[in-house]
Order: structure tokens, then sequence, then C-alpha cells
């Protein structure tokens, strides 16, 4: 009994220490959670200077890039700070053989020199409210899954038509903590973003694959865009006459720099985590679903890597796909790694063995969450031949994109055959998404893409998951995956942009059968329908049942662990996250120091070299030391790390320093800690950013633009 005791004081006690550095915190609740442990840490300004709704604060200055990463406001003309490889669509819209921005760079050295990027945009935050006793009011604990949904959504369109908001503002009600908690957001949303400057990708990428996810690093990862807006400063589409967005709060720069311990804030909008699993599903990721996508993206990898090293256009067309599929792959490798490494499952374990002893320990909550362990692990038993489909499905049919060709074109049929005005509609849509696949498309690629993965599709899948007809086809090409591509791309009207549009546009006089009778179309069909039927019905039924029961294990582990202050998963809401600048150990013997500098570019370069190739300006500016008032002691910082805990959609974020001024841009995670999406270990994660003082740098003694240095305010504590 005593030891009984013993053992849950113990837990109890880790469980509520040392969460300092974990946790992705709402920015309106910093002021009750937050605040007195950021200031022990180190923070210089108070909770209501990061968020406040009275006047302007630091997350004004923070946006939402187009939904997929994040930005920073940097100048009271709207000017924008976010990562290269978030500004990369754009950059590489605008390059050709002619104007290779990619490789060259870009800079405007005046407004009017800035670029249009129709479809981008930048979200800013007005207020977060919690709504959460509105939207599940009438909800029960005994609700199937689809009830309760449908009372939700109904509470919240009530909901929508009360909220007092200018015509201008959006808003966004989302689900927290599984579904325990609903949160408002108003928005403003600016959608005239022009692109202002990038390095050359040596520069913006350098390191490119091979560095990417790991430490130490070396790159400039920035490219910095403007926001405009109607001549009353408020949201406007896209025209010439549109001026300069004048922010309610633009972030101060310090050329400080940071040192080991020092305090560090990343703000941004972080996108998805699962922090909150039983161990069952933690060991699912890294035993059948990281692995079974891991090995399609590395088949198609090769693939492409084969064509872009022997063909400058495919290079440039592919530049963006390839950087998509390798960096979700190697995140994924590096997150088997880190579980591992820190004993994931087990923690997991361990934390569920004194769940339940509490658990039982209380009458009350024995009621309500006995059990519920083994149900979520035989509920994850039950998905997993369906999780395992829904992947392969997933990640083979979104890189061959005779799919994505063929399932636009079948879309259109299902509208023809709905009726007319429907596929009067569809049709320009449709015809327009297809132009901008085909500006990066070639179609050897994609029939070699095809072969690699139609083989894994057949050979790796429980024989009644495959499409029939793709099996009776095969059969007729001497069951050889490359004669089949070979025959079905030589044949198919898909793979060509002037015939598959003639035959598109032919729908309205000439039937839907010459698109149909497409052996492309036919077969797109069947592995659509052979998924639709064969997995897609269970798969929802079990997924609906594992959300129920994870929004269930979510409140218990609040109800049961009352010491441990909780954050929510990252859903792409505004979070902070805080933490200390510091380096870590690897592995055994491997110890990382927290700065790199530009000698380190130089002892990667490699003249020529695909990813590690360094532009003459730069090794000159290096030879002269010539780096103005960036460098420190004949130095130049490139790049530091903390125990800042983000996520994909931190991208861009900005690295804010105790008095909440600007020391970085927030890119990247080390290697061996990318499984802080599920378990996050202070002693290994650690999120990577390019100093601030080598983002100036690049602009000023590199690409001379100093239209841009002069528009940003530049502070310093330091006594010169
Ligand atoms: N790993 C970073 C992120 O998840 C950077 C990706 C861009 N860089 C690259 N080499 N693909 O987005
Ligand atoms: N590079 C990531 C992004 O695009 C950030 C790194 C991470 O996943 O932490 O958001």
């Amino acid at each position: 009994m005593k030891r009984y005791f013993l053992l849950l004081v113990i837990t109890v006690s880790f469980i509520a220490k040392g969460f300092a550095d974990e946790g992705m915190w709402l920015p309106q609740l910093l002021a009750t959670l937050n605040e007195k442990e950021m200031k022990k840490m180190g923070m210089k300004i108070n909770a209501s200077d990061i968020y406040n709704i009275s006047k302007g604060s630091l997350k004004d200055a923070i946006v939402s890039f187009g939904g997929f990463c994040t930005a920073e406001v940097i100048s009271d003309k709207g000017l924008l700070l976010t990562n290269h490889h978030c500004g990369f669509d754009a950059i590489q819209n605008h390059s050709s053989i002619e104007h290779n921005y990619i490789r060259d760079g870009f800079w405007a050295y005046n407004n009017g020199q800035e670029l249009t990027n129709p479809g981008l945009f930048a979200t800013f935050i007005i207020s977060i409210d919690e709504i959460t006793k509105q939207v599940l009011n009438g909800v029960t604990p005994a609700m199937a899954e689809k009830e309760r949904q449908s009372i939700i959504d109904k509470n919240i369109n009530e909901f929508k038509k009360t909220v007092k908001k200018e015509s201008y503002q959006d808003i966004i009600i989302k689900p927290f903590f599984d579904g325990n908690k609903y949160f408002l957001f108003v928005t403003e949303t600016y959608k005239d973003v022009r692109l202002v400057g990038a390095p050359p990708s040596s520069i913006g990428n350098f390191g490119k694959d091979s560095d990417n996810w790991m430490w130490p690093r070396h790159t400039g990862d920035f490219s910095m865009f403007r926001i405009y807006a109607g001549k009353d400063n408020k949201p406007a589409d896209y025209s010439p006459d549109n001026v300069p967005y004048k922010p309610k709060r633009s972030l101060n720069i310090s050329l400080d720099g940071m040192k080991e311990g020092d305090f560090t804030m990343v703000f941004g909008f972080p996108g998805k985590t699962m922090e909150y699993l039983p161990s069952s599903a933690v060991e699912q990721t890294m035993k059948v679903s990281d692995p079974a996508k891991i090995g399609i993206r590395e088949k198609a990898l090769d693939v492409l890597n084969v064509f872009m090293r022997k063909d400058e256009k495919i290079k440039i067309q592919y530049a963006a796909k390839y950087a998509s599929i390798e960096n979700a792959y190697k995140k994924w490798k590096g997150e088997i790694l880190g579980l591992k490494i820190s004993d994931a499952v087990n923690k997991k374990k361990e934390l569920e063995g004194s769940f339940e002893k509490l658990v039982l320990s209380q009458p009350a909550m024995n009621v309500a969450y006995v059990d519920l362990l083994k149900k979520l692990q035989q509920a994850y038993t039950d998905i997993e031949p369906y999780g395992f489909a829904r992947d392969y499905y997933n990640e083979i049919t979104t890189k061959i994109e005779l799919f994505t060709i063929a399932s636009n074109a079948n879309g259109l049929v299902s509208a023809f055959n709905k009726d007319q005005a429907a596929y009067k509609k569809a049709l320009p849509e449709t015809l327009e998404k297809l132009d901008a696949l085909f500006a990066e498309y070639n179609p050897a690629v994609d029939q070699k893409l095809f072969e690699v993965l139609m083989e894994m599709y057949v050979k790796d899948q429980q024989p009644g998951n495959v499409s029939p007809l793709l099996k009776k086809m095969l059969a007729e090409n001497g069951n050889d995956f490359a004669t089949l591509a070979k025959s079905l791309y030589a044949k198919t009207a898909f793979t060509d942009p002037v015939k598959l549009k003639n035959l598109l546009n032919g729908i309205g006089t000439n039937g839907t059968d010459p698109v149909t009778n497409d052996d492309a179309s036919a077969l797109v069909n069947d592995v659509v329908k052979t998924y639709i039927t064969n997995i897609s019905p269970r798969l929802n039924e079990l997924q609906a049942n594992i959300n129920q029961l994870q929004r269930l294990y979510m409140q218990a582990q609040m109800d049961v662990f009352t010491q441990k202050v909780f954050y929510p998963d990252a859903n792409s809401t505004l979070r902070l996250t805080y933490g200390n600048v510091k380096g870590y150990g690897a592995r055994d013997a491997v110890k990382y120091d927290y700065y790199t500098y530009l000698d380190g570019v130089m002892e990667k370069y490699k003249p020529g070299d695909y990813e590690f190739d360094v532009p003459q300006k730069l090794i000159d500016l290096y030879n002269k030391k010539d780096f103005g008032p960036y460098g420190v002691n004949g130095k130049q910082p490139v790049c530091f790390i903390a125990a800042n805990h983000t996520t994909g959609g931190n991208s861009g974020s900005p690295a804010l320093d105790a008095y909440g001024n600007l020391v970085g841009l927030n890119f990247d995670r080390v290697w061996e800690g990318t499984m802080s999406d599920i378990n996050y270990d202070k002693n290994i994660c650690r999120n990577i950013m390019v100093d601030i003082r080598y983002v100036l740098f690049i602009i000023d003694k590199y690409a001379g633009a100093k239209n841009i240095i002069s528009e940003l305010k530049l502070v310093s504590k330091k006594k010169k």
C-alpha cells in the first residue's frame, strides 16, 4: 500500500513537472496559464504585450501565410518575412529558363518591381474566444458521432449569426482537445500579397534535401512579401491601385543575437500534432503507417531524381513537388528514429499505468473511464489493415498525376450527367486546374511513376483491395508493369493537354463516351471504386469509433492528471511556444552546439554541386569578412536552435527574444526530434531558426537591397 502510494506521488510529480519547453499555447490564455513560468524562464514583457484585443500587440504582427505557413509583419508598410520554402511556390511561378528566380534569387528595388501572386493570402487573428458551451449545447456523451456532429453543426450555424463582426472580417470555429472544447476566431484576410525578395536557392535552400531536418544547418531560409490593402487599409482583391498595408503592429528587429540559455518564443500557426494518443496508436505509427508511406515515397523520389538530374526543365517543373514529397518522407524517417530513442511507447505505457491506477482509486472516474485504454487498443488493432490501405491509396494516387487528371475529367462527366448547368460551371474551373497541373507535368516522368508505384499497389496489398480492372489490364500486358505503363500512356489522350481539352470541351456536343472510353478514365474510376467499396465504409466507421474514444481519453487525461497544465494539440490555429536557446545530445558521445556561422557554409561548399554550391558573391563577402553590423567578432552567425515546441506550419514563424524583438525565423526541427509531434522530449527536441542577422546580411550586403533595410526598425540593447 505504501509503495503504491509512493508510486502515485512520483508519477504525478513527474507529470506535473518538466513541461517548460513543451506546449503550443493559445495566446489569449497565456496570462492565466503561462505568464508566471515565462517570466521565470526569462521573459521581460507581459502576456498582455503578446495578446491584447484593445491595443496593438505582438499577435497583430503575425499572419497565417497562404494557410500553410506563418509570416510576420516587419515594417509599417506591410512588409512580410517568411521562409524561402514557404514563398517557393510564388518564386517558382515567376521563374522560367530566362528569369530563373529559383537559381538567381529575386529582389524588388522599389514597390513597382514587386510581383503579384493570385491566390496567395495573409490572415490576421483579431480575437479568440471560447464558445464550448454554445457549441456543445444539447450534446450528450452517449450520442453516436453522426448525431453529435449534426447538433454541433446546427449550434455553430446558429451561433455564427450572433457574432458581431465587420463586413471584411471572417469567423472560424474549431474544435480543441479532440472536440472537448471549441474556440472562435475573428480573422481578417488580405488577398493582395506581392513578392518582394528571395535569395538564390543556393542560400535560401542551401544543403537542400541532404541537410533538410538536420542540424548543424546553414540555410538562409527566408523570402519577403508585402501586403497590399485598399485605400481604406482594409482587405481588397488585387488592384494596381492598392496601397501598402499599414499594420496595427510590426516587429522590431534585434541585432543582439542569442546566447545559450536565452529565452525565446515562436509565434505562429502549427498545423497538426497528436500528443495525447495511447501507446497502441504510437506503436502503429512507428511500425505500420510511417513505414508504408516512407516506402512509397522512396520509390517516387528515386524516379524523380533520375529525371531531374539530367533535364533542367524537369528540374524546375518538379522542384516543388520533389521538395514536398521528400520533406515528409524524411520527417517520418526521423520520427520513427526519435520515437525509438525517446522510448515513446514505453513512456506512454508508463503514463497509462498511472492513469489506470488513478482511475481505479476514484469510484466516479472508474465508472466513466474503466476499460477505455483496452477499447482504444482494440480499436487500433481493428483499424490497422484499413489504415494501411488508406495510406497506400492516398500516397499512390497523389503521386501519379494521371490519377489527378483522370479524376478531374471523371468529375466533369459526373457533373454533366447531373445537369447542363453543373457541367457549364465546372468546365472552366476544371480547365484552369488542369492548366496549372500541365505547366509542371512531364508524361515520361509520370509513366515511370505509374510503373513503379502500381507495382507496389498490386504486390503489397491484399488482393481484394486491388482494382479488378487493373488486374485485367496487367494480365493483358504479360503481367509486366513497364509494358502496362507504356501501353496505357501511349493510348490515353489524358496526358496531352490539347487533346484532353478538346475532349472535355466536347462533352456538351458529343456526350461523355469519348472521355469515359479512355483507358485512363476507366482505370482510375475502378481504382477509386474499389477503394470506396472495400475500404472507406468500414474505415470511416472505425475512425468514428476512435474519434469518440480519443475524445473521451483526452477528457479523462485532463480529469485524472489534475496537476498538469494541458495545451491543445496543434490545429493550424495561432499558438505561442517558448523555451531556451540550447544545444542537445543526439546520441552516445555526440553533443551539438547551438549556433552555426558562415564558416560552416564554406566548410560544406562543393563547387557546382546540386545542394552545396555557394554563390561567388557570398564567397567574396566571406573572404573580405564584409559582414557590416550583422557579424560578431569577425564571424557571421547563420542559424541557431532552441527548445521551442514547433511543427509543420510554424515555418516562417518569428523567433522572438525576451523583449518580443525579432531575432530569427523558424524553419525546421532537428532530425532526432521530429517525433515531437507525438512525444515531445525536452532533451532532444529542438527547433531550427535562421539568425535574423544572416537575413539582414543577405538583404543588405549580398543583394544590396538598401530599400528594404531602410524600412526596418533595428534595435540593440548592447552598448556600442
Ligand atoms: N523541413 C522543413 C519543413 O518541414 C523545411 C522544408 C523545406 N526544405 C527542403 N529542403 N525541402 O518544412
Ligand atoms: N519546415 C516546417 C514547415 O514548413 C517547419 C518545421 C517543422 O515541421 O517543425 O512548417
